[in-house]
């Protein structure tokens, strides 16, 4: 069991853009957590072509190793503009991104990340680093997508399930610390057949089930708005798939967070469905949250 208490919040940067963006987040997140701010750099010697320390006839810092350290000091200095009031630190670690990444999240309070990095392929909406930590992280990550924006609510999508009780908590303490409201949106279809010879109605009361299944989210709220009484909270059914009703709602969204699966679990697949497709698509910046356990957060 891990005592987060104190638990920095970590960064990625690799120099790109987006990991900058990422970085201006993560201040405003340590500052509103009242936590430490670390900024990491996984470094991974190329095996040919590029030199890798001082180069002939170039100046003394040259080089990738040195790069790599230029690009932690100037995201610490990034960071140090955007929440002075916050203690920061930068390193960079010897390994390749993704199990550097997963390694800073057991002792993470949360882990932000750019949706893309420096990789050169034009058409990916996300890179392989953020896909793969997002669906393995020890704690919830957070990756920059869309635009950082102050205004909107905090949006999450509730299924009923347990990390989705998880996800609301996330939510609930992220519209807090935002003084904003929050939507809680529980998309529904109507039933469908699980397997062969799965005898379904022919008629549906869609009434009586929409009223259901907005019982089971006020339910699922209600024990969170105790905790977080001050916060505004709409409820929003939608008849649809929940990803599309995600991914809609986003755009108006600061803040999207998702548990990272939902009812429909498949065993072994790391992130559900509705998660993956909305890390794709939302329109903005989006929280993916797994079930902490023995964490005071
Ligand atoms: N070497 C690294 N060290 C620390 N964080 C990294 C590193 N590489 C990527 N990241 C983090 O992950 C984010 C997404 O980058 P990612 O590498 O997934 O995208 P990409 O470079 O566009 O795609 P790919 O690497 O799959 O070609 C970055 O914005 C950054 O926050
Ligand atoms: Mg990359």
């Amino acid at each position: 069991m891990t005592n987060r208490t104190g638990a920095p919040v970590v960064v990625g940067v690799d120099g790109s853009a987006s990991a900058l963006d990422a970085v201006r987040f993560a201040a405003r997140e340590a500052a509103a957590r009242h936590r430490p701010l670390r900024v990491v750099h996984a470094f991974i010697w190329p095996l040919f072509g590029t030199p890798l320390g001082p180069v002939p006839f170039a100046p003394p810092d040259a080089g990738l190793r040195h790069q790599a350290e230029r690009t932690v000091a100037e995201a610490v200095a990034e960071a140090g503009k955007i929440a002075p009031e916050v203690a920061v630190t930068g390193e960079v670690i010897d390994g390749a991104p993704t199990p550097v990444l997963l390694a800073e999240s057991r002792d993470a309070a949360l882990l932000v990340l750019g949706s893309r990095g420096l990789g050169g392929f034009a058409e990916l909406v996300i890179g392989s680093v953020a896909v793969q930590v997002s669906a393995r992280a020890d704690c919830p990550v957070l990756v920059m997508k869309g635009e950082a924006r102050a205004d909107g609510p905090v949006l999450v999508g509730v299924d009923g399930s347990a990390l989705s009780n998880e996800a609301l908590g996330f939510a609930f303490e992220e519209a807090a610390l935002r003084h904003t409201g929050l939507v809680a949106v529980h998309a529904w279809l109507v039933p469908t057949p699980l397997g062969p010879g799965d005898m379904l109605p022919l008629v549906y009361d869609v009434d009586a089930l929409e009223a259901d299944e907005g019982r089971a989210l006020a339910e699922a709220v209600a024990g969170w708005s105790e905790r977080y009484p001050d916060v505004p909270v709409r409820h929003r059914m939608a008849h649809g798939a929940a990803a599309r009703v995600l991914v809609q709602e986003s755009a108006a969204a600061q803040l999207t967070v998702v548990g990272a699966h939902g009812r429909g679990a498949l065993a072994g697949a790391l992130l559900g469905s509705v998660s993956h497709a909305v890390l794709h698509h939302s329109h903005s910046p989006l929280a993916i949250v797994r079930h902490r356990e023995g964490r005071d957060n």
